[in-house]
This record gives C-alpha cells, sequence and structure tokens, in this order.
C-alpha cells in the first residue's frame, strides 16, 4: 500500500564520494555514510537520495553501472550497504537509491557478452549499421550529451552502438522486453532488500523514436528532441511501475528533461502510475542560456517557472530543489555576490523553498551553505569538464580562455568538492589527500563551525525542517505568488482549511521595499521564522533588510 510519505519529506542528497572518507583512501565511503548518521538525522530530513554506489569502472563516478547487485569496492561491501540501510531505518530516515538504466558500463557483463553479433545480448544495446561507403559513418548525427558523437564503432562486428553519455556508457535497448523485465528484477532486488524508492537517473531518454531519425541541428546536443519522452516512455514506465515501484511503499523521483508543467499530469497523477515526482530543469536554466552560457539571473522568471507547478492538481507532487551534483552552488548562483551576507542569503533561499507544495531536496554542503570552487584546468575531475577542455584544446584553443570562464562557473566539479566538515586538515574529509580539491574556504565554511552558531544556516535548516514538519497548509495548501512582478523578493501564500502562511524572501543583498497586497488581510500574525533577531512581527509594508526572509502564519 503507498502511503505516500513523500508528501509531508526533506530529502538529503548524498553524493558519496565526496561526503565522507571512513578508511583514510580520500575517497568518501559507506563507512563514512555510517559515520555521519547522527549529524543527517539532526537536520530533520526523512530520507536521503543516495548517488549511485553499485560496481562501477567510474567513467562516470558511479553512473556507468557493471554490476547492478553489488557495491563498488571503493565505497565498501554489500555487508556495510546493509548495515548503512540500518543505521538509516532505525533512525527514521528513508533510502532513495539511484537507478541508472538508460545506459550500463561497457564493462558490464551485458555489453561485454553483446558485443558478439550472435550472443541473445546483441539487442540489450542499440547496434546499427553506419552510413556512408563502408559504414564508415556513425548511423545518425546525434551527439553525446558529454562531447562528441553518440555513436561508437566497434571493428569486430562491423557495427555502432549508441551511448547517449560517454562511450564507456552504452544505451540499452528499452524496445528489448528482456532489457525491461531485468530493470524490474534489479528495482524488486533492492525494494527487498529494504530500499524505500529510486531516483530514476535520465529517465525521460529511455524510449528512442522508432528508425533513430537523425535530430535537428540544436546547442547543446543534436537529437534530442528524438529521444526525450520517446513514443513508448509512458507504457515503459507504467509497466516498470506495475512490475516493481507498485508492490512497495515507494517513492519515485524522475530526472526528467522533457517533462514540464504542461505534460506533467500524464506523467506524475496518482491515477497513471507511473512515477511519483519529477525534477525537471526550467529553473535551473534561467541563469543560463542552453545550460552553458551565462546570463543574468532573472527572479521573475524563476518565480514563474515555479509557480506553475504550484497549480497541478493535489495528486500531482512538485519537488524543489537548488543543488545537486550536476549544478553549481546555489550561493551566490540565485542571490547575487553575498560577501559577508552569505548566510543570511542561504537563509533566504531556503525559505523561499521549503514552505512551497513540494518535496524538497538538500544537496550535501548547501546546507552549511558551500560555495563554487575556483579551479585549474588540472583540477577538474568530471568527464564533463575534462572532454571539454581537451575538445577545445584541441580543435578550438582560441576559445579556450571564455571556456575556463564559464567552467568555473558552470562545471559539475564545483558541487563535487569535498564536504567540508572542520576547519583542520582536509576539512575533516578524509585522512589523506582528497580524491578531489577541497574548496579552499573550509577553514571559515565548515560544519563543525556551523554549529556552534546558534544563528548559522545550518541551524536555520534545522529549524524550518522542523516548522514544516506535518504541516497540512505546507503539505497541501493553495499557493499564490504574492507580487509576483517583484524584482527583488520571492514571496508567497499558502492556504489550507483557513489557515494561511505568508512567506517574503529578500533575494538581494541590498535594502528593498515591500509592499503587502490589499488582499491580504488578517487579524492576527504570528512571525514563525525569520533571518533576523528583531524582525517585524506583523507584516505591512514595509523596507526588508539585506536577504532578509520572514514566515508570517495569520488568521
Ligand atoms: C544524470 C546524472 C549525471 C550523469 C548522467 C549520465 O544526468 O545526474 O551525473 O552524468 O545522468 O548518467
Ligand atoms: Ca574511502
Amino acid at each position: 500500500m503507498k502511503t505516500r510519505w513523500y508528501k509531508d519529506a526533506v530529502i538529503y542528497q548524498i553524493y558519496p564520494r565526496s561526503f565522507c572518507d571512513g578508511n583514510g583512501d580520500g575517497i568518501g565511503d559507506i563507512k563514512g555514510i555510517i559515520s555521519k548518521l547522527d549529524y543527517i538525522k539532526s537536520l530533520g530530513v526523512d530520507a536521503v537520495w543516495l548517488s549511485p554506489v553499485y560496481k562501477s569502472p567510474n567513467d562516470d563516478n558511479g553512473y556507468d553501472i557493471s554490476d547492478y547487485r553489488d557495491i563498488m569496492d571503493e565505497f565498501g561491501t554489500l555487508d556495510e550497504w546493509k548495515e548503512m540501510l540500518d543505521g538509516m531505518h532505525a533512525r527514521g530516515i528513508k533510502l532513495i537509491m539511484d537507478l541508472v538504466v538508460n545506459h550500463t558500463s561497457d564493462e558490464h557483463a551485458w555489453f561485454v557478452e553483446s558485443k558478439n553479433n550472435n550472443s541473445e545480448y546483441r539487442d540489450y544495446y542499440i547496434w546499427r549499421k553506419g552510413r556512408g561507403k563502408n559504414g564508415k559513418k556513425p548511423p545518425n548525427n546525434w551527439t553525446s550529451n558529454f562531447v562528441g558523437p553518440a555513436w561508437e564503432y566497434d571493428e569486430a562486428s562491423g557495427e555502432w552502438y549508441l551511448h547517449l553519455f560517454s562511450k564507456k556508457q552504452p544505451d540499452l535497448n528499452w524496445e528489448n522486453p528482456k532489457v525491461r523485465q531485468e530493470v524490474a528484477d534489479i528495482c524488486n532486488y533492492w525494494f527487498d532488500l529494504g530500499v524505500d524508492g529510486f531516483r530514476c537517473d535520465v529517465i525521460t531518454y529511455i524510449s528512442k523514436t522508432d528508425g533513430l531519425p537523425n535530430g535537428k541541428l540544436a546547442i547543446p546536443f543534436i537529437g534530442w528532441e528524438k529521444y526525450t519522452m520517446g513514443p513508448r516512455y509512458h507504457q515503459y514506465i507504467h509497466e516498470l511501475n506495475q512490475r516493481s515501484f507498485s508492490k512497495y511503499d515507494s517513492m519515485t523521483v524522475g530526472e526528467s528533461i522533457g517533462i514540464n508543467p504542461d505534460n506533467a499530469f500524464e506523467s506524475i497523477d496518482e491515477s497513471v502510475e507511473e512515477l511519483d515526482s519529477v525534477f525537471s530543469f526550467d529553473h535551473m536554466g534561467v541563469d543560463f542560456k542552453f545550460n552553458i552560457f551565462p546570463k543574468k539571473f532573472d527572479l521573475k522568471k524563476y518565480k514563474k517557472i515555479l509557480s506553475r507547478w504550484q497549480q497541478l492538481p493535489k495528486t500531482c507532487q512538485p519537488t524543489i530543489f537548488l543543488e545537486n551534483h550536476d549544478q553549481p552552488r546555489s550561493l551566490p548562483r540565485f542571490v547575487g555576490e553575498c560577501k559577508d551576507k552569505r548566510e543570511l542569503a542561504g537563509m533566504s533561499l531556503a525559505a523561499s523553498i521549503l514552505f512551497i507544495r513540494a518535496t524538497p531536496y538538500i544537496y550535501q554542503g548547501q546546507e552549511i551553505g558551500m560555495t563554487n570552487c575556483v579551479f585549474e584546468d588540472n583540477d577538474y575531475m568530471d568527464i564533463m569538464s575534462i572532454r571539454v577542455l581537451q575538445t577545445l584544446k584541441k580543435r578550438f584553443p582560441i576559445l579556450l580562455p571564455y571556456a575556463r570562464k564559464v567552467l568555473n562557473l558552470r562545471a559539475r566539479d564545483n558541487a563535487r568538492t569535498p564536504m567540508q566538515w572542520t576547519g583542520g586538515e582536509n576539512a575533516g574529509f578524509s585522512t589523506a589527500k582528497p580524491w578531489m580539491k577541497v574548496n579552499p574556504n573550509y577553514t571559515e565554511i565548515n560544519v563543525e563551525d556551523s554549529e556552534k552558531r546558534q544563528d548559522s544556516l545550518l541551524n536555520f535548516y534545522r529549524k524550518a525542517l522542523a516548522y514544516r514538519k506535518g504541516k497540512e497548509v505546507i503539505i497541501n495548501g493553495d499557493f499564490a505568488l504574492v507580487n509576483p512582478k517583484d524584482k527583488d523578493v520571492f514571496a508567497y501564500s499558502r492556504e489550507y482549511d483557513g489557515k494561511r502562511l505568508l512567506v517574503i524572501c529578500n533575494y538581494k543583498n541590498k535594502r528593498v521595499k515591500f509592499k503587502l497586497p490589499k488582499n491580504i488581510s488578517f487579524n492576527k500574525a504570528n512571525l514563525a521564522l525569520s533571518n533576523y533577531l528583531d524582525s517585524l512581527t506583523t507584516p505591512k509594508d514595509t523596507v526588508l533588510r539585506e536577504y532578509e526572509a520572514l514566515v508570517y502564519e495569520l488568521e
């Protein structure tokens, strides 16, 4: 039976490689996570989404899986994983695993077998003859999401295989019923071990247009419209739901490029029995054109995007996130240069997302206000950053200075620097040299220091999460933007069964006027949460201070 527990849940994302090293080899691992379970519990979160920990050659840090039923050596053993799961459950924390099944690693036994033309596994992947004389041109013009063509030629069989990511991540052929059954079996294997749900990696890419036609020329990838939300997407996900998800009190969240408020109903409404929720990325595009070229952050647009999700029927559960392992840090991304007001800014961002109707996700380090890092070419560890630099060095060196600037702002590496636990050596992440650069600001930004101060961002998150818990007006209330045209302030109201909430967040590092709209009337107001000690106890026309955030209950 589904309790839909996720409607009142906050989820904490762990990127295991960068969270905590438990055995002193410089790489985060399961032992490290176990040692931090009390910390995770102390935040007040209800579940953890753990990025992949399965066996993997790590071409894309675990998003290339070579064995779906076992744990990566660097991260530990299946027994340690079980201990971690028990430790979470004992603390009332659920575990969401990452399900990466658009592709496998090229070192997965299926793919190794599949290279043999006559194998029954051949059809587990997408093999095609090439175009042109001798078939030496790829079967179509699609490009990989990681730079370069989406096809790799295999000498031995004289055919090409499709890889929408790196060539070490061949795409599975979901048209093959055996593949779909394998995926359901994998999910059930982990459900039977006790996991509570899955975050489904690039799940909207699984169904490709029949005949794999050429895509239209586009930035940043070619072919996107031919494989995103393809013809049998709904059929396959519904089938997976029936074979697996629906049998457990689970939660699923898709990484769902291509699902937007207009088509969300047919993808996540409870009645369709597909996924329970999805991540969409439109609000992450507000300050990057085509996801790569920086542009000015536009709060009005951002508010509009988020509020469209809020208007969906209550049987569709939105999600909200500001960070994950693929995105740069939210500070100062969405709030401008915050300088000495970094934590106030983090609080304003937190308050603006934690009380809308959604399942919020908090990414490791967000709760202490970790920021982007400055990288030199050799510091980059992410395959995407490395490929961009390699390609430009070889083919367009003239673009390098610009690319370096953009990478520093946009690279996924920004989110992957080791978690900053203390001001001590290696930020307390490891006793050995960490696998990637530690952000030098760890001496100032770290958990140890945040714990000491009552007024830290960390403690604000704790207060906000405790406040949220169980409140119907937050879980189910109607949402309305307040002053939607305001370029500086993100304000909204929630209403449920006579109870109202008014949230006012200044996104700017300056004082700004706030006008309370006439239609917001009340007899009594109670200031439930704010990030200044002496905030107004009753909302009215006022001047908000830098990054001031206010949450009122109205009667
Ligand atoms: C998703 C993951 C990302 C990974 C890609 C390929 O976008 O979040 O980290 O590189 O899928 O699996
Ligand atoms: Ca380790």
